[in-house]
């Protein structure tokens, strides 16, 4: 099993060393390598089973590293960064030669993201390279949320897991593309579209939902599966056909009279889509690890977090 601890001198070292660590950030935890030792970045490709074709987010510390990663850094790219980074945003950029093609899966562009969490930025900035980092979850499960997750499912693939607590927003980041000066979206995440249309047009065309779409590998239909099967509608309509004994519910608010209290789940019980976002990964987690036969999940309202709360459940109950 892994090491958890809050040394970031400990995590430093073995990263130094060409060894993975896990990190905690504001979104999910992550799965860090020496972005620039191939050695290193090969190990997270194995450690999560994760073929090739999909290509790792570089992490860094400041707005001021964005051009040691990235050829080119438009104008807009430095908004956007001044407004929401650190932050749950991750920007597509051109590439800067050293960057290795095994992180961008061969593609000639980088994701880039400063995380918002004072021990990862402190990591960042006592290491003189970049973190090559997806969540730190086998590939196609549900992220990570907190160090315990990471332990629970990749605790003997690496020595070190750094604990920052529970992610705070709890949905991995959006992923931004920019095209001129309209913004395309290639996955849905932590950081809303209202807030990003307060500084840049998106062009609503290209928004990216659960539909498989190679251009932005990671985002194929089946991703975040638990194991238990997932049903998306109306719990009420659902649950008319199913013995509510067997089932978990995960619901914004509300619980359901005849399924057994342990296994629903409100995401906020005041209905605030931050909060339910928060607590999505952890649900599906623990209704995962229950004897019931079938999860039923309701979408949320396409606003704010919800739109990327819908793209996960979406993707959790796709059944390819
Ligand atoms: O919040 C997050 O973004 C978390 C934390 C750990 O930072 N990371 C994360 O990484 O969710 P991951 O690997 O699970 O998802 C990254 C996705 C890839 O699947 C891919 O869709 C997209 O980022 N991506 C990365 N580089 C890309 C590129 N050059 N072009 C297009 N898409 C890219
Ligand atoms: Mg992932």
């Amino acid at each position: 099993m892994a090491e958890i601890g809050r040394d970031i001198a400990r995590a430093a070292s073995f990263l130094s060393q060409g060894e993975l660590v896990a990190i905690p950030t504001e979104t999910v935890y992550g799965l860090a390598a020496n972005a620039y030792d191939e050695a290193a970045v090969v190990k997270i490709f194995e450690a999560k089973n994760r073929p090739a074709f999909d290509p790792l987010i570089v992490h860094t510390h400041s707005v001021a590293e964005l051009s040691k990663i990235a050829r080119e850094v438009p104008d807009v790219a430095y908004l956007l960064a001044e407004k929401f980074m650190p932050g749950p945003l991750t920007l597509i950029l051109p590439k800067a030669e050293h960057v290795p093609l095994l992180v961008t899966s061969g593609h000639d562009s980088v994701g880039v993201r400063i995380p918002h969490h004072p021990l990862t930025l402190k990591l960042l900035q006592s290491l003189p390279f970049p973190l090559a980092a997806p969540s730190a979850n086998p590939f196609g499960y549900v992220s990570p949320t907190t160090a315990q997750h990471v332990q629970d499912q990749l605790g003997n693939r690496l020595p070190y897991i750094l604990d920052g607590g529970a992610s705070h927003i709890g949905i991995e980041s959006t992923i931004i593309r920019l095209d001129g000066h309209q913004v395309e979206v290639l996955r849905l995440g932590g950081l809303a579209l209202e807030d990003l249309e307060d500084v840049v047009q998106i062009s609503k065309a290209k928004i990216k939902t659960s539909s498989s779409n190679p251009a932005a590998p990671g985002m194929l239909s089946s991703h975040y599966s638990p194991r238990i099967k997932v049903l998306l509608g109306s719990i009420s309509d659902n649950l008319q056909a199913v013995n509510p004994e067997r089932v978990g519910i995960i619901s914004l608010q509300g619980l359901y009279p005849n399924v057994p209290l342990d296994q629903q789940v409100q995401l906020s019980a005041t209905g605030n889509l931050a909060e339910a976002a928060r607590h999505l990964f952890s649900a599906l987690r623990s209704l995962d690890g229950l004897n019931i036969d079938l999860i039923l999940a309701e979408p949320m309202p396409e606003q704010g977090l919800g739109r990327a709360i819908n793209d996960r459940l979406q993707r959790a109950s796709f059944q390819g």
